[in-house]
């Protein structure tokens, strides 16, 4: 496998296991305040990015690369309100694209097309956890103080049923 691609990557495997780390912390912390709507959703969230850590690990493996597992950062623990916190994941998602984006790059300019290829599921990903985000962000600023919005906000997270359109956000860009 190409060395300039294994590192990046590897540099992705690390982003990967941060952000579920990231969203472990986040639904702890909203378990710990009464939301286990949302608590039920970030813990979903947080698997979903080991299985995107996982899928890195083992296309490196099968290329004959080398995965290389990363440590633990401890994440934060306390956040300032939901709000914040679908703030910061919106944030971190979006700094997660721009790598996915640079790694798109670095197959390009190394003519590496079948993990250009493998890359492209990552793309659509991030298009759809981005509006995803914004969804939610969009309704959290919309209820504001009001107890029965969340109240009733947090019931949807727990059923899913705040749905997302990746159409409308898609134009959106950063
Ligand atoms: Fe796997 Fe949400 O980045």
């Amino acid at each position: 496998m190409n060395a300039r691609v294994e590192h990046a990557l590897n540099d992705q495997v690390v982003k990967e296991n941060s952000s579920s780390q990231f969203y472990l912390a986040m639904a702890s912390w909203a378990e710990n305040n009464g939301l286990n709507g949302t608590a039920k959703f970030l813990y979903t969230q947080s698997d979903e990015e080991r299985f995107h850590m996982l899928k890195l690990i083992k296309f490196i493996n099968e290329r004959g690369g080398k995965a290389i597992i990363p440590g633990l950062t401890q994440p934060p623990a306390e956040f300032k309100n939901l709000e914040n916190v679908f703030e910061l994941l919106l944030e971190h998602e979006l700094a997660v694209t721009d790598s996915i984006n640079d790694l798109v790059d670095i197959c390009l300019q190394e003519k590496d097309y079948s993990t250009h290829n493998f890359v492209q599921w990552y793309v659509s990903e991030q298009l759809e956890e981005e509006a995803q985000a914004r969804t939610i962000l969009d309704k959290l600023k919309l209820i504001g103080e009001d107890k029965g919005g969340m109240y009733m906000f947090d019931r949807d997270l727990e059923n899913s049923t705040i749905s997302v359109s990746t159409q409308s956000s898609a134009g959106q860009a950063k």
